[in-house]
């Protein structure tokens, strides 16, 4: 691993790995699991990375890959939990304490806060990133932008 001295360059780095990513030849949940490793491996406060996809005409989220402890929360109804809000709102969701918000789907009880972001195409939601932190208010405006930027990479894939 290159040698990283701020965490800005480090998102900058991780983002060029994400791009380096999306293009190598394998398919694509085996392109979005590597980036869940990447990002879970990199970003001490990430604890659990994952993908859901989109299926709208059930108006539900459905686990992609993830990388962290397995959840109960393979499919999730819009509107239901930190993740269906995100995908009725199509904006970033960042809850930096859970204990606070009512609308929330536990996955595990070491989590604290969560920021989920969505993959948006032609205004429409085909997916989201997840990401679970054990740590209590962790997430940056740097967090929010580079996650952003992530979804913005990985859109194409969707
Ligand atoms: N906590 C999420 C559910 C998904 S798990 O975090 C993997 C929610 O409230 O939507």
């Amino acid at each position: 691993m290159k040698e990283v001295y701020d965490e800005g360059q480090l998102f900058n780095f991780l983002l060029d790995r994400v791009r380096e990513i999306v293009q190598e030849p394998s398919d694509t949940n085996g392109k979005l699991l590597a980036i869940c490793k990447l990002l879970m491996n990199n970003v001490p406060h990430y604890d659990w990375v994952g993908f859901y996809f989109a299926d709208r005409s059930k108006r539900e989220l459905v686990l992609g890959p993830f990388v962290g402890d397995p959840t109960e929360h393979v499919r999730i109804p819009f509107g239901k939990g930190i993740c269906g809000q995100t995908a009725e709102r199509k904006a970033t969701f960042i809850v930096q304490d859970i204990s606070k918000e009512t609308n929330y789907l536990s996955c595990s009880p070491k989590v604290q806060s969560e920021i989920v972001v969505p993959i948006l195409k032609n205004g429409e939601i085909v997916g989201e990133l997840d990401i679970d932190s054990h740590t209590l208010s962790p997430f940056k405006e740097e967090d929010r932008k580079f996650l952003e930027n992530v979804c913005e990479i990985v859109s194409k894939l969707f």
